[in-house]
């Protein structure tokens, strides 16, 4: 049986009732009745049925995505065919009342929802905790960036940096930070965050450097993204060297967010400089984890010659789905 015709059967069948009703008689049976998914083999799946009650998957991703996934079916996201869609057959109260259930069944507070985790911009740190991958080029400079969520709130990343210009050392050196969802509002749409960045000196960094920050996102109104981070910045022997403020705004249209960046950076004793990073950020897979941006420094104010640069980076949301699914 196809699977739009096994949604047209299972429809039939449902009760009208509530959600954990919906959820019995149209996804236990592939999903198990506690959602945790139910062998491949009995019944018979290529894929096995996501595990829905994961708190750590369930979470991360935003509520209007399962709504799409159950409206639209698997394949509409580069999913397996065998998660059925049950758009023609279910009203939109069904499908939003059956995932709201699907999704209560991670049963812990206390994760922050992925209604939160907004856009990455260039320079503003994401307040949301991540599983992901992302490779930048800025001008001459490259930087790997690997970041893994720890439990609810918090993400360790590790970065290495390269240089290709005409010194004979590529290796510029690496970073590695802690951060720290400290609060989030799901009403709101606003979470924040602190963290603290390590660079030893190594590679083209010649002295310690520690730069505890402040990172805050806000989803305002579904479609506007705001974010912003302070920057202190602390060097071996000389103490407070800069502080950085950065704030970004952007706007969601269709699968891509043109954004525009600013930060002045207000190194202790010497010239203040602002910078403007106009950039454009495209979601490339279907189901949305992976994703690439484009954009420029501009300096404006501060230390000549001011050049421009190119900057752009691509992303891999690992923690959502492998790389090459999803397409
Ligand atoms: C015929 C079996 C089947 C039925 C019935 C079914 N699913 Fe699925 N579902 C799957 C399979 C298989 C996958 C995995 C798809 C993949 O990873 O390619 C999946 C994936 C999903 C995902 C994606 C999870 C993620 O992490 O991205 C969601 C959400 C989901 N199902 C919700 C539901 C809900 C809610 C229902 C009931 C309305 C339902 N499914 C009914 C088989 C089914």
């Amino acid at each position: 049986m196809s699977g739009a015709a096994l949604a047209t059967l299972l429809a039939l069948q449902a009760p009208p009732g509530d959600g954990a009703a919906l959820y019995a008689s149209w996804c236990a049976s592939c999903h198990g009745a506690d959602g945790r998914g139910v062998p491949a083999a009995s019944t018979r799946l290529e894929v096995p049925p996501a595990d829905l009650r994961d708190c750590k998957t369930s979470t991360a991703e935003p509520e209007d995505r399962w709504i799409g996934i159950v409206t639209q079916g698997g394949a509409a996201f580069g999913l397996s065919l065998d998660m059925p869609a049950f758009g023609e057959a279910a009203t939109p109260e069904q499908v939003r009342a059956v995932v709201r259930y699907a999704r209560s069944l991670c049963g812990e507070p206390g994760w922050p929802p992925g209604e939160l985790n907004v856009p990455r911009a260039f320079l503003a740190e994401k307040a949301y905790p991540e599983n992901e991958i992302v490779l930048t080029t800025r001008g001459r400079d490259q930087e790997a960036i690997y970041e893994r969520r720890l439990g609810k709130r918090w993400q360790l990343e590790g970065a290495l940096r390269t240089v290709l210009d005409s010194l004979d050392r590529p290796f510029g050196g690496i970073t590695a930070a802690a951060k720290y969802n400290a609060w989030y509002d799901a009403e709101r749409r606003a979470l924040a965050s602190v963290g603290l960045e390590a660079t030893p000196p190594l590679g083209r960094a010649d002295r310690w450097e520690i730069e505890p920050f402040f990172a805050f996102g806000w989803a305002a109104g579904d479609v506007v993204v705001i974010q912003g981070q302070v920057v202190a910045s602390l060097e071996e022997g000389a103490g407070l060297s800069a502080w950085s403020y950065r704030v970004g705004a952007g706007r969601h249209i269709g699968r891509v967010v043109p954004m525009l960046e600013l930060e002045w950076g207000i190194p202790v004793g010497g010239d203040r400089t602002l910078s403007f990073y106009p950039q454009c950020w495209v979601q490339l897979s279907r189901l949305g984890h992976v994703a690439a941006s484009l954009g420029a420094e501009l300096p404006a104010v501060g230390i000549e010659p001011r050049h421009p640069r190119l900057i752009a980076f691509v992303l891999w949301d690992y923690g959502d789905a492998p790389l090459f699914r999803g397409w």
